[in-house]
């Protein structure tokens, strides 16, 4: 096959990363985590002490930090100056700050444009994010949105995270608003996607279509 670009969009909670992941491994091709991106920065910007509401102090850092993402989908992994932080990017500190950085237009123009480099370098990629169909890749061969209903959503997240299913309902239903209601960039399911709603589908069944779709497409 050709060069090729899948782009899956989705709330938190939808089996992106899952779903992602294991259709990138299944076809051989690159995968790429752009929430990972947007995290790394958080953390950045927690780590030297900056309001992650302050676009100013926000910006700065992320021009100034250095971020390396890995695209095997067998080992995914992001470095940020260097470190490899893919564990402290999931903590509930950057989980509850990243919809503040990941707000600010120059903070996304930045890590728009390096997503774009590792796509052009890819031969074939899966791409995994929030406007990766509708802003990122415009022309991507194939444009996924995945959904699920908010109370499954919550349950995959809580039990992934073993945290208490209450709070981790309200902090997702805050950050789907977040990312939905931004000025830049915003969550959004493109015109030309195929949406698929895993509510009652296994990833087995999910990363299955998305094979026949992306063998279908070519
Ligand atoms: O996918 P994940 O939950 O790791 O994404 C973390 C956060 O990064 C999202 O809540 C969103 O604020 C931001 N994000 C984004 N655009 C993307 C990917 C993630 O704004 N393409």
């Amino acid at each position: 096959m050709d060069a090729w670009v899948v782009a899956v969009d989705g709330p938190s909670g939808s089996g992106k990363s899952t779903v992602s992941r294991r259709l990138a491994a299944e076809l051989h091709a690159g995968y790429l985590d752009t929430g990972a991106m947007y995290r790394a920065v958080t953390l950045a910007v927690l780590t030297a002490g900056a309001d992650p509401t302050d676009a100013e102090a926000v910006v700065k850092i992320a021009s100034e930090v250095t971020l390396d993402s890995g695209t095997d989908p067998e080992n995914p992994h992001i470095r940020l100056n260097g470190e490899v932080v893919d564990g402290e990017i999931r903590g509930p500190d950057v989980t509850g700050a990243v919809s503040a950085v990941s707000a600010v237009p120059a903070v996304r123009a930045l890590l728009v444009a390096r997503q774009r480099e590792i796509i052009a370098e890819a031969d074939r990629i899966v791409v995994e994010g929030r406007d990766i169909g509708s802003v990122v890749a415009p022309d991507a061969d194939l444009k996924v949105y995945l959904t699920a209903s908010a109370a499954t959503r919550a349950q995959r997240r809580s039990a992934e995270h073993d945290t208490d299913l209450q709070t981790t309902a309200a902090a997702m239903a805050r950050r789907d608003a977040l990312d939905s209601s931004r000025a830049a960039d915003p969550l959004a399911q493109a015109p030309d996607a195929v949406v698929l709603d895993t509510t009652e589908l296994g990833i087995d069944e999910v990363v299955s279509r998305l094979v026949e779709l992306v063998r279908s497409s070519r």
